[in-house]
């Protein structure tokens, strides 16, 4: 039996990221054109058959988002019409991933609705990484594929020397769960932060600390930073406590309007972040530090096109992310 060809195209969110990809798994970028009209709909041109193909579609959600979801569709459907075999969404970092409950009346779980989208469009699977809360796998129909770069991120602290007085500290209820983990991982050990919100108010406030952080080297490990806002209140909160020093590891940097300024204004060590989004120079500070999960995604299609278990992708610590 001939197994189906193996495609990557890209959208025009990170074609930096879809090329490193395709040349790690040894094949060109699949060639395709948008076209915008100036009413502004949008055209996706294939410009090469996928009849029968293993097709992978690589979009992660960036500015402009809304026009990026309709490119994906759009490219997932000419997929679909073009006869491509089997098609799957690679979608690093997930649109609408924050908006994954109704936590207040009469609000769209819009993640689930995004799901939905893609699916309808032609998704037969789904690549996903970090999500926000690992349920959102559920809100789709077909089979999902959640990746973690977290034990990259932290492999990189690992590789910065000795873990004496390191101490991770989860900046949220919700990271609770995750940085105990990689705190169990490092052998160190786990400080929380109790954070609040207001409603829709993108102001993080730090309010209760627990654990020991005084004359320790913290390492706030987190989804994703956004305003900066997060990462900022538990930086200002530890070193008030008497951290020595604190660095923030997350997998997406959205890094939105001021965040880097503010960021490199802010008593932070070092900026760990991964390039599941562009991160462009201006968008980076003189302690930020990217690292690529080009090689995770190209192993992850990998296995994907080959059948094989993801298991174990990016890494033993990778498995049981939830
Ligand atoms: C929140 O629940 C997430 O895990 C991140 O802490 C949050 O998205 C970061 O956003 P920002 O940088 O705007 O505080």
């Amino acid at each position: 039996m001939t197994r189906r060809a193996l495609k990557l195209f890209s959208g025009s969110a990170h074609p930096a990221l879809a090329k490193a990809v395709a040349d790690r798994l040894g094949i060109p970028v699949g060639l395709s054109r948008t076209v915008r009209f100036s009413n502004e709909n949008l055209k996706v041109c294939l410009d090469e058959s996928v009849r029968d193909a293993d097709v992978f579609v690589l979009q992660p959600s960036c500015p402009p988002v809304s026009d990026g979801l309709v490119e994906l569709l759009i490219m997932l459907d000419a997929l679909r019409g073009a006869s491509a075999g089997r098609i799957t969404a690679v979608m690093p970092y997930f649109p609408y991933v924050r908006s994954d409950k109704k936590d207040e009346p009469r609000v769209s779980i819009a993640a689930r609705l995004m799901a939905d989208l893609v699916t309808t469009a032609g998704a037969d699977r789904a690549i996903c990484l970090d999500l926000h809360s690992p349920q959102v796998q559920g809100f789709f129909r077909v089979p999902v594929d959640q990746l973690s770069a977290v034990p990259m991120l932290i492999a990189h602290v690992r590789a910065q020397g000795e873990l004496g007085d390191l101490v991770v500290v989860a900046p949220d209820a919700g990271e609770v769960k995750d940085a105990a983990r990689h705190a169990r991982r490092l052998g160190v050990p786990l400080a929380i932060l109790d954070k609040r919100r207001t409603g829709d108010d993108e102001r993080a406030r730090a309010v209760h600390l627990i654990g020991d952080v005084a004359g320790k080297r913290c390492l706030i490990v987190d989804d994703e930073i956004s305003t900066g806002g997060t990462a900022i209140e538990a930086a200002t909160h530890l070193v008030a406590a008497g951290a020595k020093s604190v660095s923030v590891a997350v997998v997406h940097g959205v890094l939105v309007s001021d965040a880097p300024a503010r960021l490199a204004a802010a008593p932070l060590a070092e900026v760990i972040v991964t390039d599941s989004l562009p991160v462009p120079e201006p968008k980076r500070g003189p302690r930020t530090t990217v690292l690529s999960i080009a090689p995770l995604l190209a192993e992850a299609i990998q296995r994907v096109h080959e059948g094989r278990s993801l298991a174990d992708v990016g890494g033993p610590d990778a498995l049981g992310r939830v």
